[in-house]
């Protein structure tokens, strides 16, 4: 994001139209009309089933409060375009390096502000919750956009068996800081770990939640595995990946990207088309895998979610909390 490219089209933001074709015919062979869909549980199964998810599916995922009724973008869209800078700055970096990251065992720490500070297993974080299915928008601050059907557990339900105390105002996320693993973190490109934080009210919102996996399979390690946040109302870098830390803290926490360009990425960084960044329009958006001629499409005040989190930020200057 900090590095400014050309604004021509790179050849790898463009979904091959033999993909997108295969996702057309995949969509008429099942019956379903792409761009409505009746029964976001139903395609994630027909999907998964599909001969392009990959990984372990996951057991028990039911479907979840908040989907999109718009079609999903293809596994390979999701699992091929990716920000995440431990493993380099270029789109398909992340799916070329980061099969390098060990993610079983995984341990969280979670600390601050909390009765039950301490490390927790990843198996142990999720085991005692339902998955659920939540077909969501995802919106880059590059102004690009995605659909992911994302697995997961709701944030809220999470925090609160570490019962955080009064004094808990924000919680700070980081994401694993091992050089050796993430070859990324070789160079300063952010202040490493990548770190990220919520206001409490906006952690416990029944939208945020805490993905483990991308159309009924575990998360693919270049989308966080295993597991990372989803702020659908959002630019997308706040929704860190391969999270190793949670801390319930008092003051407001600086962010990684707020940090590396304050003037171009703050804290809040809520999706709104009427606050540009400072070297480009908000206004519109890319959305990939929508083919190469498409026109952009306008982009939605709160990623089209204000309805449900636009009380969270009544009376807060959006222009200067941006
Ligand atoms: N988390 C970490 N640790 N490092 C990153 O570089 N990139 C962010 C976010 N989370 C990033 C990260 C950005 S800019 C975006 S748009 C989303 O991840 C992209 O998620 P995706 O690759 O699963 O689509």
């Amino acid at each position: 994001m900090l590095i400014k490219r050309s604004p021509s089209i790179q050849p790898s933001e463009i979904t091959p139209e033999s993909v997108y074709l295969r996702r057309r015919e995949f969509l008429r062979a099942a019956g379903i009309a792409a761009g409505a869909i009746g029964s976001q549980a139903t395609w994630a199964r027909v999907l998964a089933d599909s001969e392009q998810a990959t990984g372990p599916r996951l057991p028990d995922v039911r479907p979840g409060p908040f989907s999109t009724e718009q079609a999903p973008n293809s596994w390979e869209d999701i699992t091929t375009y990716n920000n995440f800078y431990e493993f380099g700055t270029a789109k398909e970096d992340p799916a070329r390096y980061a099969g390098a990251l060990v993610t079983r065992p995984w341990t969280v720490t979670v600390a601050g502000e909390c009765d039950r500070p301490g490390s927790y297993a990843f198996e142990d974080l999720v085991r005692p919750h339902a998955l659920e299915e939540r077909v969501y928008r995802l919106r880059c601050v590059e102004a690009w956009s995605m659909v992911v059907p994302w697995v997961g557990v709701p944030l809220a339900e999470m925090l609160k068996r570490f019962e955080p105390n009064s004094q808990a105002r924000y919680v700070r996320f980081r994401t694993l800081l091992d050089p050796g693993q993430m070859r990324g973190q070789r160079r300063r490109v952010l202040d490493w770990p990548y770190a990220e934080g919520l206001r409490m009210d906006e952690a416990m919102h029944p939208l945020t939640l805490m993905a483990v996996g991308i159309y009924g399979r575990e998360l693919p390690n270049q989308n966080g595995a295993p597991l990372r946040l989803v702020v659908p109302w959002k630019y997308g870098f706040k929704s860190i990946k391969s999270i190793v830390s949670i801390e319930f803290v008092r003051e407001q926490p600086r962010t990684s990207w707020e940090l590396a360009a304050p003037h171009e990425y703050g804290f809040y960084a809520n999706v709104n088309p009427q606050v540009d960044h400072p070297r480009w329009s908000q206004a519109r958006e890319r959305a990939i895998g929508a083919g190469l001629f498409a026109p952009k499409q306008p982009t939605l005040m709160f990623n089209g979610y204000a309805d449900q989190v636009g009380d969270l930020y009544a009376g807060l200057d959006l222009r200067v909390n941006f």
